[in-house]
């Protein structure tokens, strides 16, 4: 390890994120008596700009009206590129109560955008007396997103997550797709005449895990826009869980038990994590600093990633 410590994630379940119209009201309540972990408000882009009043004013009347019970809540507010963005912020921010917890900001493309919205809010946030800091989490769904992914993910102390937003980092990559995430039909290997699909969002999903882990950010990956495709979503879960996210939106409700299954670490998985770390008690008192479980090795680094899985699945269970 570096002689800079890695900081830790913050210690709360992000397993599925799930998003809801700002503009629809009637989905408040189901979105509240979910199982998702977090629940985002929408007021950027399933909103059209001549709802964005009426919605902003919704959000606010549910985020002080609704029984959210455990769930941590966010606003996704309007990109700072759009004429809303600050009054999205100033409403929330006077309008809506304590229990309001965190303000998602789009389409983030160098840190001094997250330094602009906690400028303001900082000052409203004085301005109330609110006691509860708001924290933020970002989107990566740009080029210079991701250019700049390190710089962002260091940008502010209330930054708590960041997700990957897949239909808008393929529009401003100029990737040829109109799919939101997952397999993209022409992006392929051949071997032997026989196609194979590897993953094109898999380095953007990489560079934003270590970027995330560098600085004590919740890795969490986006939608999956094809929600009668449950198999691709599990898919690409699996490989978002594999790579050190803790967690995907749901952009319908039939994709949170899907989150919740693929990022809540299996029984036999936390079973083996248990028995690895039993193993490497046993090594160390007899002095050694390897030893071997069901034919392989596992050293001291094995304790690193048997406890990753052991933390998690308490974590989880502690809700
Ligand atoms: N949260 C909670 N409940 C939801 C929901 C959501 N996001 N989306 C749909 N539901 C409910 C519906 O109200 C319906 O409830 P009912 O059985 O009591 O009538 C049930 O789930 C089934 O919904 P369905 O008919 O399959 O979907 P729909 O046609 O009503 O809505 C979408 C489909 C995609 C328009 C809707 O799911 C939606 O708005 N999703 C969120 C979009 C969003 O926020 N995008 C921004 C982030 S990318
Ligand atoms: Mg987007």
């Amino acid at each position: 390890m570096s002689f800079r410590i890695q900081p830790a994630a913050p210690a709360r379940p992000n397993r599925c994120q799930l998003f809801g119209p700002g503009s629809n009201t009637k989905l408040f309540e189901k979105m509240a008596a979910s199982e998702a972990d977090v629940i985002n408000l929408d007021l950027e882009d399933s909103v059209t700009p001549s709802d964005k009043n009426a919605a902003r004013a919704n959000v606010i009347r549910a985020i002080n009206g609704v029984d959210w019970g455990k769930k941590t809540l966010s606003v996704r507010i309007n990109g700072l590129d759009t004429p809303y963005w600050y009054r999205d912020v100033v409403d929330l921010m006077e309008q809506a109560g304590p229990r309001l917890d965190q303000i998602m900001i789009p389409k983030v493309g160098c840190a001094e955008d997250v330094y602009a919205v906690d400028a303001l809010v900082t000052g409203i946030e004085r301005a109330m007396g609110r006691e509860k800091p708001v924290s933020f989490e970002v989107i990566i769904e740009s080029a210079a997103g991701i250019a700049h992914v390190e710089a962002i993910a260091a940008s502010s102390p209330r930054l708590q997550a960041m997700s990957l937003g897949a239909a808008d980092f393929a529009a401003s990559m100029g990737m040829q797709t109109t799919g939101i995430g997952g397999t993209q039909e022409n992006y392929y290997m051949l071997r032997e005449g026989q196609k194979h699909w590897p993953d094109p969002w898999h380095w953007a999903q990489a560079a934003i895990v270590a970027a995330c882990r560098t600085h004590g950010v919740l890795p969490v990956d986006g939608p999956f826009g094809d929600f009668s495709d449950d198999e691709g979503y599990i898919a690409q879960a699996r490989r978002s869980a594999t790579l050190g996210m803790v967690g995907k939106w749901a952009i319908h409700p039939k994709q949170i038990a899907l989150a919740n299954q693929v990022f809540t670490p299996s029984e036999e998985a936390v079973a083996e994590a248990r028995e690895i770390l039993a193993a490497m008690e046993e090594a160390k008192r007899t002095g050694a600093g390897a030893t071997v479980y069901k034919g392989r090795l596992v050293d001291i680094a094995s304790i690193k990633q048997a406890e990753v899985v052991v933390k998690q699945a308490e974590l989880i269970a502690k809700g």
